[in-house]
């Protein structure tokens, strides 16, 4: 029998660290990087874009299926849709926001199944999301579910949007994190749940870097 190409799912809900703990997860460990929320993203921006209106499924399918998508490596990372260059617009809370809707309805998840599990290659993945070890990659051998308070989330988001000097406003910020999280948690399809044999790793009093020993502490002890 083939071995499986090995799988460390990091889901959880935004401004938890997860972007940044399994990029740099994946590095160290050489394996390659799923951000399942950039192609969420992504496609929001081609719907925004192709002026559809989020609540319109047949068309958001069709736009999921026929979208190519690439994403560099690099440091920030090049995110082709289309042929163009949408790394600036894909960070913006507008842009998860409609990530956040589109993602609600089921035959769009499905669309971009295999998308996601095509990203599985050796020698092998860390997989971004709210979904990676409950129904992407399920039988992965290590899961890790990523969390921290409410207001640390949104402090995060804050600090990480000021940064790329963008205009906001934490408490606008900390409502529409709040509503989002109610989104994901509250939807019928692949909601945000932590599957029942991740390990739960609260980043709320961590940093980084304490975060990145945990995670390498479950990947020293696989829970599957
Ligand atoms: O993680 P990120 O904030 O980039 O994700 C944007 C949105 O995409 C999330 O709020 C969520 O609704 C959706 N998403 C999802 N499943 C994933 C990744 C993201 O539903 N695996």
């Amino acid at each position: 029998m083939n071995t499986p190409i090995p799988v460390l799912t990091i889901d959880g809900p935004s401004g938890s660290g997860k972007g940044t703990v399994s990029r740099a997860v994946a590095q160290k460990l050489g394996w390659h990087f799923l951000d399942s929320g950039a192609i969420y993203r992504s496609l929001a921006i081609a719907v925004l874009r192709a002026g559809i209106p989020v609540e319109n499924v047949d068309e958001i399918v069709a736009l999921a299926e026929n979208m190519n998508l690439s994403f560099t490596t690099d440091d920030p990372p090049e995110v082709l849709l289309n042929g163009q260059d949408i790394a600036g617009e894909i960070g913006s809370e507008t842009c998860g926001n409609a990530a956040s809707r589109i993602a609600a309805f089921g035959p769009v998840r499905q669309a971009l199944l295999e998308k996601q599990r095509s990203f599985r290659r050796p020698p092998g993945l860390v997989a971004d999301g709210r979904d990676m070890g409950t129904v992407v990659f399920q039988d992965a051998g290590y899961k890790v579910f990523l969390t921290a308070s409410a207001e640390v989330r949104a402090l995060r988001r804050y600090k990480q949007l000021k940064d790329k000097g963008l205009d906001v406003n934490l408490i606008n910020l900390t409502r529409e994190i709040e509503e989002r999280d109610r989104r994901d948690l509250e939807r019928k399809e692949a909601p945000l749940v932590m599957a029942k044999d991740a390990v739960r790793i609260d980043s709320s009093d961590l940093d980084i870097q304490q975060v990145i020993e945990r995670v390498f502490g479950v990947v020293a002890s696989p829970t599957g």
